[in-house]
């Protein structure tokens, strides 16, 4: 039976660790050499990916276990620099074990906006009577997505000021994140609302407030499971104190993110858009904690989770980057809806896992291993001397530059002898 629970997964070395997620994820040879060699995106790509190319930079891609997303094993691909976020990602995945998570997502429809200037007193009226015409033209832009039951499903307008109006296109992108598919339609379609409206086209833009693209996932954590109605309680006051105060609300929702970004950067996904959407959707009623945790009749704790996430699985780089193709095949999403099931599953995963650490033992105790060890590669310890000097440093409480040259010294004339 598949599993994604791999005990000792962290201290396996790289080779044993690819291995075990080849077989999971049923990838080729080709795929494992990749994983094991990439070590940078070839020039010629990454110059026809943006302008100006110098030279690239990489991320370390990591893979959190135990993940049970609607009843089905995943491995779950991060690109992060920040040390911990998959180690609680996987923690936190495991407390839930065996239920996991349940996710859920709506179509894929995004919004693509035409803003008009000085329009008729009467336009909103007369783009809705012209609705279809609209759509009509919309979808001659992009016959394929038509054909894979995408395109352009609805109008809706309103006027902003006394002179500006919005038409929203509603545009059901399928699998892709949609950017390019609705900024041609919006573009296209823009003639026809002048014409309509008697006005002026200015912007016409896809609006990163994906409220039509939500995502939802919920996940119950048994009281024994992490240590007590204790416990419980102190996650149920912290999540309180994000609900109240926006000073906290932002960085429960930046934990929040640290899942949700990583997976989107591991599978070639505009991560700003879904930060802008997520951020903007916080904001609606004033800015609020895109996670809510509650107590429920059994002592349990109750979580849940709603964005909007636009992420796609085809189109942007998710089929160029070749970590970014990998990395949805270890996910093995068939679908737009499904990854986006999964960055919610995760982004609630990884806020338990902060907030969990928060009100019990206090964040810093598991960022130190990987802070002492950074400290000491910076230091310049080399190897085996990396752990040596890490282990020291947090015994003896001072994890600083100056204590690790200390101790690599020692440690190197101790050789010498
Ligand atoms: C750090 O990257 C994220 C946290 O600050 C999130 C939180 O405070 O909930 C730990």
């Amino acid at each position: 039976m598949k599993t994604s629970r791999i005990p000792g997964f962290y201290k396996m070395p790289i080779e044993e660790r690819v291995k075990i997620v080849k077989e999971f994820a049923e990838l080729d040879e080709e795929e494992e050499k990749t994983l094991l060699s990439f070590s940078s995106l070839p020039h010629d790509i990454a110059d026809r990916m943006i302008e100006n190319v110098i030279s690239t930079m990489q991320l370390p891609l990591g893979i959190a276990t135990n993940f049970v997303i609607n009843g089905k094993e995943m491995l779950i691909p991060m690109a992060i620099e920040e040390t911990s976020v998959v180690a609680a990602a996987s923690n936190a995945a495991k407390m839930a074990r065996p239920d996991g998570f349940k996710a859920k997502a709506t179509e894929p429809i995004m919004i693509g906006q035409i803003q008009i200037l000085n329009p008729s007193k009467d336009a909103v009226k007369k783009i809705m009577e012209r609705k279809e015409s609209i759509i009509e033209l919309a979808n001659e832009q992009d016959k394929i997505l038509v054909s894979l039951g995408g395109g352009a499903k609805d109008v809706e307008a309103k006027m902003l000021s006394e002179d500006m109006m919005v038409v929203h296109l509603l545009v059901d992108v399928r699998d892709a994140m949609g950017a390019n598919a609705v900024n041609t339609m919006a573009e296209a379609v823009a003639p026809l609302i002048e014409k309509i409206t008697d006005g002026k086209s200015l912007l016409r833009i896809i609006s990163n407030l994906a409220i039509h693209r939500m995502a939802e996932a919920e996940v119950i954590y048994k009281k024994e499971a992490i240590g007590g109605e204790e416990v419980v309680d102190k996650i149920v006051k912290a999540y309180e104190f994000a609900s109240l105060d926006i000073f906290r609300a932002a960085t429960h929702n930046k934990g929040v993110m640290n899942g949700i970004d990583a997976i989107a950067i591991a599978t070639g996904n505009d991560w700003r858009a879904i930060e802008a959407g997520a951020h903007s959707y916080a904001s609606l009623n004033g800015y609020k904690p895109l996670t809510t945790w509650k107590k429920n009749e059994d002592g349990d704790l109750h979580g849940k989770i709603k964005l909007p996430i636009a992420a796609g699985v085809i189109g942007g780089i998710t089929k160029v980057h070749p970590i970014a193709k990998i990395s949805l095949k270890i996910l093995g999403v068939k679908n737009a809806e499904q990854l986006a099931e999964v960055m919610a599953s995760v982004g609630l995963a990884q806020n338990f896992a902060a907030i969990f650490a928060l009100s019990t033992k206090g964040i810093q105790a598991g960022h130190m291993k990987l802070h002492a060890q950074n400290i000491a590669v910076m230091s310049g310890a080399k190897g085996e001397e990396i752990d040596i000097v890490a282990r020291k440093m947090i015994e003896m409480g001072k994890i600083k530059m100056d204590v690790a040259q200390e101790i690599l010294n020692e440690i190197r004339k101790n050789k010498k002898v």
